[in-house]
């Protein structure tokens, strides 16, 4: 998520991601998840606009005790909750959009926005858990998430119902680009998001590992503009090897 999250930070945004030193374990649902981070993260890159502030994403564990995990937080029951904490500074809201800030369509970005927090609170409250965001006009914002652990017998019944062996995926992935950085950017994110990934820096590369393996890639993420021979054409030549390629 790392990547991902870095790819959509505009560069002069500081970003930082501090992860709680033991493994957090929740019963979630990691598509849902994902959404939750990127909304969150999306919402503090746009905030934070051209302003030189640092976002920072952190993770931690933390009791709940009876009254509740302090001032501004919602009544959450008794427990050990994971905590994902979203902080940056920069404009901040003033008192009037953060009392509103989980209605659906209330946005200060024009028509059609206002639904990424609402599906934020949808998801979390799904998971048993709460959101809730402390913000102040030239001060930033802090939006926190907290989301009940796994009980053991939770994870005991997890992992019988967990299928054998690792998850299957449709196959490899190649990027062919001649862009060292940005075939490398692709590939990170790929195997980020458990895909086996490969890569070639020219098309004569690129149809030379599908042809090694034609039956190991499940698809080809091809640059247009490559230095040594036309995108067609390598996707003709890719199409000679393997027939079921779509382009
Ligand atoms: N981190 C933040 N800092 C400052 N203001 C924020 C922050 N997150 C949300 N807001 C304010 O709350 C409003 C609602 O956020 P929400 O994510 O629901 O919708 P949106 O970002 O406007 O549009 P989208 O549907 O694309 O997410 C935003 O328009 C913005 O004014
Ligand atoms: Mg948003």
């Amino acid at each position: 998520m790392y990547g991902l999250v870095r790819v959509l930070v505009s560069r002069h945004i500081g970003f930082a991601c501090h992860l709680a030193p033991q493994p957090i374990l929740i019963r979630a649902n990691a598509t849902e998840l994902r959404q939750v981070v990127m909304n969150l993260a999306i919402n503090a890159a746009e905030a934070a606009g051209t302003a030189p502030v640092a976002i920072t994403l952190q993770t931690s564990i933390r009791r709940v005790p009876r009254d509740g995990l302090g001032p501004g937080a919602p009544p959450l029951p008794r427990g050990v909750y994971a905590v994902l904490d979203v902080v940056h500074g920069g404009p901040g809201m003033p008192p009037e959009s953060l009392e509103r800030a989980f209605e659906p369509g209330c946005t200060t970005k024009g028509p059609g926005r206002g639904l990424g927090l609402p599906a934020v609170r949808e998801i979390v409250r799904s998971h048993r858990g709460a959101v809730w965001v402390r913000s102040a006009p030239r001060f930033g914002t802090h939006v926190r998430v907290a989301i009940p652990l796994a009980t053991t017998r939770a994870r005991a019944t997890a992992r019988r119902a967990e299928p054998p062996g690792p998850p299957t995926r449709p196959g490899a992935l190649l990027v062919v680009d001649d862009g060292a950085h940005l075939r490398s950017l692709v590939r990170r994110m790929l195997e980020r998001l458990e895909f086996e990934a490969l890569a070639a820096a020219t098309g004569d590369e690129g149809v030379e590992l599908v042809a090694r393996a034609p039956e190991r890639i499940a698809a080809v993420l091809l640059d247009v503009h490559l230095p040594d021979t036309s995108a067609w054409t390598v996707c003709q030549r890719l199409h000679t090897i393997q027939k079921p390629f779509r382009s």
